[in-house]
């Protein structure tokens, strides 16, 4: 209790005596109770209320110095510490009243609180969660925890912890407003705009990036409905002076739609936006992979054209929404088995997300890949020998006995047969060479080609057409989100023959 100082018991005596003296009510209550203690407690709820929260401490601090394994005081004296900003000793107090008495529900909830305001999240996490498990009524701790595990990007499970708060406690505008835009991340769009009707009508108007959500959630909620046009036709009216450029709603409910299995709305939209450009590669192709045609790979000119317009957001798109880490749980998965290359490639390398990790490993890095958009901006990061616009098949048939690492992080889910890439790659590495990869998994023994444009195979069927290589690990890990839940997918670790 280093930063918190009781007074001494013969200072809060001459205190009580004083009170006792010039408040008959707290003489009267400490004879009720036998004992000065919650005498002063009652004193301090009484300052801490009228917003005297010095004072209030002070009181509290008195009572502990008479009764110091009191928990519920120690609780209130942190709760008003907490008030005054004196977060540190909040913790203190209320981690004493914790020590004294761990089974108080309330009291986890208020070192939630203080942890959450000290952004010291596992804390809080921990703490909402005992609150929980001591009092399933508690509203503001369920909504304390959803609110934290949104920050945290842990969408679903925020999603249920926000729900469970809104059905204890209806009239919270503030619980209202989060399951909106939790429902929108979850892609359940008629959720979202009643969520943020309530929000509305419970508190202030809502701020126009929340009008925005919910003109797009009623929006595809229809097209879901089967109206795509009137939804279209009507959008501007919905979302009023808060409006967006309606061929990027357009586009954007194709994506959302698409991703969230939607795909008959999504398909009525990709035919209405290639119907105005037929000639657009990127919106010939996505309307193919919802429609679920079969291909063998993506073709080469939507590749180049989709991540040359992607290019300059792709790593905030990647690394802060969709939670994407590959390039570094590649490379620490690759140093468990070496540490040292000669010459590595980074194939399909885009904006070079793994230059920076792939640094440890030796000096000399190769960036391949087919946009120019994103080599522009692998330029940028300065870390590759050299950078080179190609095909990746092709180049890798160009360059033999080259590399003793090839590392390709989310580019093989643009293959569906890999086996032409795996027999180059082969063939540009040298015996012994590594080869780190990731896939997105499938179901079954082959590879599909999934509404998202991506490819995803088995890893039964990367075993059959790697017959070049050992596989020296396999580990499944979530590599991306879409439409707010995980996406499984494996790193792999081969060896070349
Ligand atoms: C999702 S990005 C991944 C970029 C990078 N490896 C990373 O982990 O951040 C996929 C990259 O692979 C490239 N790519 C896809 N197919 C390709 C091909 N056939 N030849 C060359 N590059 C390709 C794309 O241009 C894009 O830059």
């Amino acid at each position: 209790m280093t930063n918190i100082q009781l007074p001494a018991v013969s200072v809060t005596m001459v205190l009580v005596a004083n009170l006792q003296a010039s408040l008959p009510d707290f003489g009267r209550i400490v004879s009720q109770f036998g004992h000065p203690a919650p005498a002063l407690r009652k004193l301090g709820l009484v300052h801490w209320e009228n917003g005297r929260f010095d004072t209030a401490a002070r009181t509290f601090e008195a009572a502990l110095s008479l009764m110091p394994r009191d928990p519920d005081i120690w609780r209130d004296l942190a709760s008003v510490y907490s008030g005054s900003n004196r977060d540190e000793q909040a913790l203190t107090a209320i981690r004493t009243s914790l020590q004294i008495n761990p089974h108080n529900s309330q009291s986890w909830q208020t070192l939630a609180s203080v942890a959450d305001r000290l952004d010291d999240s596992e804390t809080a996490e921990d703490a909402y969660r005992r609150t929980v498990a001591l009092n399933p009524d508690a509203a503001a701790a369920h909504l304390g925890l959803g609110l934290l595990l949104f920050r945290k990007k842990h969408y679903q499970e925020a999603l249920a912890a926000v729900r469970a708060s809104v059905a204890l406690d209806p009239v919270n505008g503030l619980a209202h407003y989060a399951l909106g835009h939790l429902c929108f991340i979850a892609s359940d769009f008629a959720g979202c705009a009643e969520a943020f009707g309530e929000a509305a009508r419970l508190t202030l108007p809502l701020d126009p990036a929340a009008l925005q959500k919910r003109a797009r959630a009623m929006t595809f909620q229809t097209m879901i409905d089967g109206r795509v046009q009137e939804a279209l036709r009507d959008y501007n009216e919905i979302a009023g002076e808060d409006r967006e450029d309606l061929d990027i709603i357009a586009r954007d409910a194709f994506s959302v739609l698409s991703a969230s299995g939607h795909l008959e709305a999504a398909a009525e939209i990709g035919r209405m936006r290639l119907a105005e450009k037929p000639d657009d590669p990127v919106r010939r192709y996505l309307l193919d992979a919802v429609l679920g045609r079969s291909m063998t790979a993506a073709p080469a000119e939507y590749i180049e054209t989709y991540f040359d317009q992607f290019a300059p957001q792709f790593d905030s798109k990647l690394l802060a929404t969709l939670q994407y880490d590959g390039p570094r749980q590649m490379t620490k998965l690759l140093a468990g088995h070496r540490t040292g290359f000669k010459h590595m490639l980074d194939l399909g390398c885009g904006t070079g997300l793994a230059a920076g990790e792939l640094a440890q490993f030796g000096p000399m890095l190769t960036g391949v890949d087919i946009s120019s958009g994103m080599l522009a901006e692998a330029a940028k990061r300065d870390g590759y020998t050299e950078l080179v616009k190609a095909e990746a098949v092709a180049y890798l048939e160009a360059n033999s006995n080259r590399f003793d690492l090839i590392f390709a992080a989310d580019s093989l889910i643009y293959f569906g047969d890999l086996g032409p890439l795996l027999r180059a790659a082969a063939g540009a590495m040298v015996q012994g060479g590594l080869f780190a990869l990731s896939i997105e998994v499938a179901a079954g023994d082959g590879y599909t080609l999934q509404p998202s444009g991506r490819f995803a195979h088995s890893l039964e069927y990367l075993k059959a057409k790697a017959g070049d290589f050992t596989i020296l690990e396999a580990t499944t890990s979530k590599i991306r989100l879409e439409a707010g839940r995980p996406v499984e997918g494996l790193y792999v670790i081969m060896e070349r023959r």
